[in-house]
Order: structure tokens, then C-alpha cells, then sequence
């Protein structure tokens, strides 16, 4: 399936790459050749090939090639498929009640202060920058309810580099804080606009994605609208699905005619192969069929599920259902914006379920790297552009040393590429993150200017 494309040769880079394939959970290519073409697409990758010949295939000069080092390697850009970037400021704090009390006394009288744009520039601003830093090449965002605010968290990822998805939230409902919601018919309309103006703008690598903030915060009638527009426009939807066991139990009261939580968003035709719902803990095997069929995918948010208290989602049994899973940081349920943490909190999950049951088919590190690549791009059906070192794939990428000077990782002696990777997933930070590489642009360390507040 290697496509050759005319465009020319921008970087070539030599040297260790590790990547997952529908196959193979950890694919490693050591001493590899990967060339990268004006258009930012991975243009080949290869192997025990002759630097001269290939060279002369793609008219580049063998001088121009970038050698990494001995404790370096290339990986993919990591995939956060839930993320609430209106909810960054208060991050790492307001953790002690459980998710409705916690929506109603911390996140809906934060998210309300997004109608001031300056406020909305400063965080978004900020969560763009740091999810870059940590690595996140491509974010499924939630903003807020406003739709001016959320433009501007478009346009603050495009003018960073980053591949983003942005919802502006729907709802018509919201008994715990009046204020924060919208009509029926502003929710409509509003998300309407905010999808024909992001679109206008052609940005390349943002898109709109159609978000109701979740069943508890929506009516049927607004539902049914969003699922409309989204089919209208063949466009993306998120929301949250059976993340705590009173949000279940009062979705079921508001929604008697529903079979259960997925048929609520099923019926509105909110259930699509472009639709990637947060946290599932409490999904049915029955329920988890129906996200087969549709080709919906589950955003697995360890931290906040156990942030908040909500429960710990069964991962092996998603993927036995072949259902299409990511993983999510969930900021701020999860305290954490880094999706390093999230790998580690997947990994943590999958051994608490081990020890509650011995026989429990534990995720391995080569699986949740996985999930965290290419089952992140797949979750979010990007992956016809990004996940893995594919040609004709854009070459997101991550430039990790192991050995970065600062770094929290000590290496007593050379150690193989696996042990490489493992060692940054367990134990590595941004500071061994070198160089980030979104659509074969350098977006870390950082091109652009820095924004206006002072305390950088
Ligand atoms: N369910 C509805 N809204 C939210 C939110 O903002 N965060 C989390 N974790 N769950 C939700
Ligand atoms: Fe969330």
C-alpha cells in the first residue's frame, strides 16, 4: 500500500523508529530511513535500504540526512481523544466530590467565565501549549458553551500546529447551575455557526466536532437536533457515556423509553463511525455490541475514573468486542494533561483488575503504547492520516532520548530499543521529548510566539 507521491523531500531522518501496526502492538526498525515530503506525508520508510540509491529514487541529498543518537528514537505522536480544554485552569485541584457534585461546584462555574475571551486566550493558550510539550499531536477537545471561545480554541491549536478536534458543549439543561446552559434553539443555532465559521477558516488540521455534553445535560428534542446536523455534515460527535453509577441511574430516569444509556444517544442517531464517547465503565456487553455495529469508539480516561471515584473501565473486555478504544486524559476530572500519565493510569487500572481477579488478562506496555498511537487515531477515525509510520501517512512524530540531560531516566548501560520505550512510558517526561512534528512541521520547542501572559 506504499503510494509514492511527487511532492519533494523536506527531512530524512536515520535511525531507530518504533511504531504499532494493526498486526504488531510494537513494531521496532532499527537503523531505518524516513523521509518526509514538502507536503508533511511520510514519503518512506525503510530498512537495510542503500542511502545512495534512495537518495537518487527521491532526488535528496544523502548529506541532508538527520542521525539520531544511540538513546534516541522516533515514535508517534500521542492521541488524547478527551479533553476538556476549558477546564485546564484549575487542574491538580478539586477532586474531592464525585462527578455531579463536582460538574456543579467546580466545572460549570469555571466553564461559564469562557464568555470573556481574554480569559478564554489565556487557558487555552496554556492547555495547547502543554499538551504539545507532553507530546499530544492530536486532542479531541470539549470547550465550553460558547461558541466565540471556542473559534478561538481552533484557531489557538492551528496557530500552534496541533491536530485538534474542537467541540463547542451543548445544553439545555443543567438543574445544578441555571445559568450555564443554553435554549434549545441557541444550542442549534450556535453550533450550526460555530461549524460553518471553523470550516471557513481552512484551517488544515482542525475540525469542528459536534459535542453534547452528555445525556444528563441534554433533552431528547436537542439531541435529536445535534445528531441531525452532525449526519448533515458527515461531521465528528463525542459526548460522555456511563461514567458514574448516579449519572446511569438518573439517565435512565430521564430517558424511560431507552433501553439503556447507548440507546439514548442510538436514537438520536448520535451513535456513528465518527463518534468517540468518554469513559464507558459501566457499559453492558450488549451495549458494548451496539458500539461495534455503529463503529462508535469508548475514549478510556483512567485518572479521572479514579480521580473523581467513577469506576474502572474493563479495557480487555472493550477490545474483545472489537470496539474501537483511545485513551483520554479527561482534564480536569483527570488531574493530569499528559498523556505519559494516562498510559500509566491504563496500565495501573488493567493491574487493579488483576489483583481483584488473578485470572484477568492484564494489558501489556506494548499494548496501551498502542492505544495511546494508533488506537487514539483509529478512535477518532483519523487514522487514514496519522497513528503510525505509514507512508502516505502525515508524519506526526515524537524525537524521544531516553538520556536527555535533566530527564527523570537514568541509563546504567545501552539498552535495546524495547527497553528504550518501555523506559519512557514507565518513567520519562517532556524533558525527553526533544522535538515534536505534527504534519512533518517542528512544533516543539516551539516556533511561535509566545502568548501575552507574563508568568511563562
Ligand atoms: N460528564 C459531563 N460533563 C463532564 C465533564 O466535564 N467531565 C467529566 N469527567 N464527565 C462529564
Ligand atoms: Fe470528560
Amino acid at each position: 500500500h506504499a503510494h509514492r507521491t511527487t511532492a519533494a523531500i523536506s527531512h530524512v531522518f536515520r535511525g531507530t523508529f518504533i511504531h504499532s501496526t494493526q498486526k504488531t502492538a510494537v513494531q521496532i526498525l532499527e537503523d531505518a530511513l524516513l523521509g518526509v515530503n514538502a507536503e508533511g506525508k511520510i514519503a518512506f520508510i525503510g530498512t537495510g535500504v542503500d542511502l545512495h540509491k534512495l537518495a537518487q529514487a527521491f532526488g535528496f541529498s544523502p548529506s541532508e540526512v538527520t542521525q539520531l543518537t544511540q538513546h534516541e528514537f522516533f515514535m508517534p505522536g500521542m492521541v488524547d481523544t478527551h479533553i476538556h480544554a476549558s477546564q485546564y485552569s484549575y487542574a491538580g485541584t478539586a477532586l474531592d466530590l464525585p462527578l455531579l457534585q463536582w460538574l456543579n461546584t467546580y466545572t460549570f462555574p469555571v466553564e461559564s467565565r469562557f464568555k470573556d475571551l481574554d480569559f478564554a486566550n489565556r487557558v487555552y493558550t496554556r492547555v495547547v501549549k502543554r499538551t504539545l510539550r507532553n507530546g499530544t499531536t492530536t486532542a479531541c477537545y470539549f470547550a465550553t458553551i460558547h461558541s466565540d471561545a471556542s473559534l478561538l480554541l481552533g484557531q489557538i491549536a492551528n496557530d500552534f500546529g496541533q491536530r485538534a478536534l474542537v467541540g463547542k458543549v451543548c445544553m439545555d439543561r443543567n438543574e445544578g447551575v441555571k445559568h450555564y446552559k443554553e435554549t434549545i434553539q441557541e444550542s442549534q443555532e450556535e453550533t450550526s455557526r460555530f461549524i460553518a465559521e471553523l470550516l471557513n477558516k481552512k484551517y488544515p488540521l482542525v475540525k469542528p466536532i459536534v459535542t453534547p455534553r452528555f445525556a444528563l445535560s441534554c433533552t431528547g428534542a436537542l439531541l435529536g437536533q445535534l445528531g441531525a446536523i452532525a449526519k448533515n455534515n458527515n461531521l465528528h460527535i463525542q459526548s460522555h457515556i456511563s461514567e458514574n453509577v448516579e449519572e446511569v441511574n438518573l439517565v435512565k430516569e430521564l430517558f424511560p423509553e431507552s433501553e439503556s444509556y447507548t440507546d439514548v444517544y442510538h436514537r438520536h442517531n448520535l451513535l456513528t463511525d465518527k463518534t468517540v464517547m468518554a469513559h464507558g465503565c459501566y457499559l453492558s456487553d450488549k451495549e458494548l455490541d451496539l458500539f461495534r455495529e455503529t463503529g462508535a469508539s469508548v475514549s478510556h480516561c483512567p485518572n479521572s475514573n479514579i480521580a473523581l471515584c467513577s469506576g474502572l473501565l474493563d479495557v480487555r473486555n472493550v477490545l474483545n468486542h472489537k470496539v474501537k478504544l483511545g485513551l483520554g486524559t479527561d482534564v480536569a476530572g483527570g488531574y493530569s494533561a499528559s498523556m505519559l500519565d494516562a498510559v500509566r493510569r491504563t496500565l495501573d487500572t488493567s493491574k487493579v483488575l488483576t489483583i481483584q481477579d488473578p485470572e484477568y488478562n492484564t494489558l501489556t506496555f506494548e499494548e496501551v503504547f498502542r492505544l495511546a498511537t494508533l488506537g487514539g487515531s483509529q478512535a477518532l477515525s483519523l487514522d487514514d492520516q496519522t497513528g503510525n509510520f505509514e507512508v502516505g501517512k502525515d508524519f506526526d512524530a515524537l524525537r524521544v532520548n531516553v538520556a536527555a540531560p535533566g530527564a527523570p531516566i537514568d541509563l546504567i548501560q545501552c539498552e535495546e530499543p524495547k527497553i528504550l520505550l518501555e523506559k519512557f512510558l514507565n518513567l520519562g517526561d517532556d524533558r525527553n521529548i526533544v522535538e515534536v512534528f505534527v504534519a512533518g512541521r517542528m512544533v516543539v520547542p516551539f516556533t511561535e510566539p509566545v502568548d501575552s501572559c507574563t508568568a511563562e
